[in-house]
């Protein structure tokens, strides 16, 4: 969700806030994510000697569970310190530092291609280049935020707003592709067909609300409100967000919505 990255070169600048706590991101945040890999998957029917890539993979985590399911997998990220956990996860697997926007295979490679918040409204160009490397017939998986505001746990996502006004405004446009109709004109747009929108399950737990700051600070919209407020700042109000949230001998949990979109690339193109 962080605003580099759209521009040509903007990519190249993404690793400083996504990388800069890389062991972090991949032990304390991505795992929170695996409902939403472990779905994904399912409803697309990854299966055995499937080639997937996955788009804006971060630390690998999708990738490591796709293979799990037999597949072979591939994936791309801007982050470079992200790219170096991902390839330790994944040892022979094809994963490369680049830009979404243009993805540095040919045309058809792959049978499934996911991306797991990593395509927003502001980078179409990344679902034409999703639609370009999937061969005829393939299919692509992608999930973006659902409707924070109603979602249980929208409080864990509420530090990001310390960011300055101007990006959060932007983190807003970012992730307008979980609206209605959105995702699906986007995806038509760019020549697929059989477009299913899908809820997709999605919990962060966190052990206690110091781990919980830790975590989100590991992330790229979380660097945006640090450049703002300061590290300790961040902690600090990140780990009061959380201490209202305590429950007794249970773990912090925050359950938010996330939309899925599947979708097929024509037969014959
Ligand atoms: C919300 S994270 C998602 C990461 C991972 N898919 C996950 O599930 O945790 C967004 C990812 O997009 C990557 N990213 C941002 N801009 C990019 C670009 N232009 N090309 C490739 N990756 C990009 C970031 O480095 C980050 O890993």
């Amino acid at each position: 969700m962080t605003t580099l990255g759209t521009g040509s070169r903007q990519w190249t600048m993404v690793d400083e806030g996504w990388g800069r706590k890389a062991v972090d991101f991949a032990t304390l945040s991505e795992p929170g994510n695996c409902r939403e890999y472990v779905a994904m998957h399912h409803r697309l029917g990854v299966d055995a000697g499937d080639r997937l890539l996955d788009v804006a993979c971060g630390s690998g985590l999708a990738i490591e569970l796709a293979r799990l399911r037999g597949a072979s997998g591939a994936g791309i990220d801007a982050s470079a310190r992200l790219v170096a956990v991902a390839r330790d996860r994944n040892p022979g697997c094809d994963i490369q530092v680049g830009d979404m926007n243009a993805l540095p295979w040919d045309a058809a490679s792959f049978d499934f291609v996911t991306s797991f918040r990593g395509i927003w409204g502001t980078t179409p160009g990344a679902v034409a280049e999703m639609h370009r490397v999937l061969r005829p017939g393939g299919r692509a998986g992608i999930t973006v935020w659902g409707h924070l505001k109603v979602s249980p746990g929208a409080w864990a996502l509420a530090p990001f707003r310390l960011a300055a006004a101007e990006k959060v405004g932007n983190q807003a446009v970012m992730v307008s592709l979980g609206r209605p109709g959105a995702g699906e004109q986007l995806l038509e747009s760019c020549g697929f067909l059989d477009i299913e929108r899908t809820e997709v399950p999605f919990a962060w737990e966190f052990a206690d609300p110091q781990l919980y700051a830790r975590a989100l600070a590991a992330t790229g919209p979380a660097y945006e409100a640090i450049q703002n407020v300061g590290e300790a700042e961040f902690h600090r109000a990140a780990v009061e967000q959380a201490q209202g949230q305590l429950r007794s001998d249970l773990p912090l949990r925050a359950e938010i919505k996330v939309v899925g979109y599947l979708a097929r690339k024509p037969e014959g193109e």
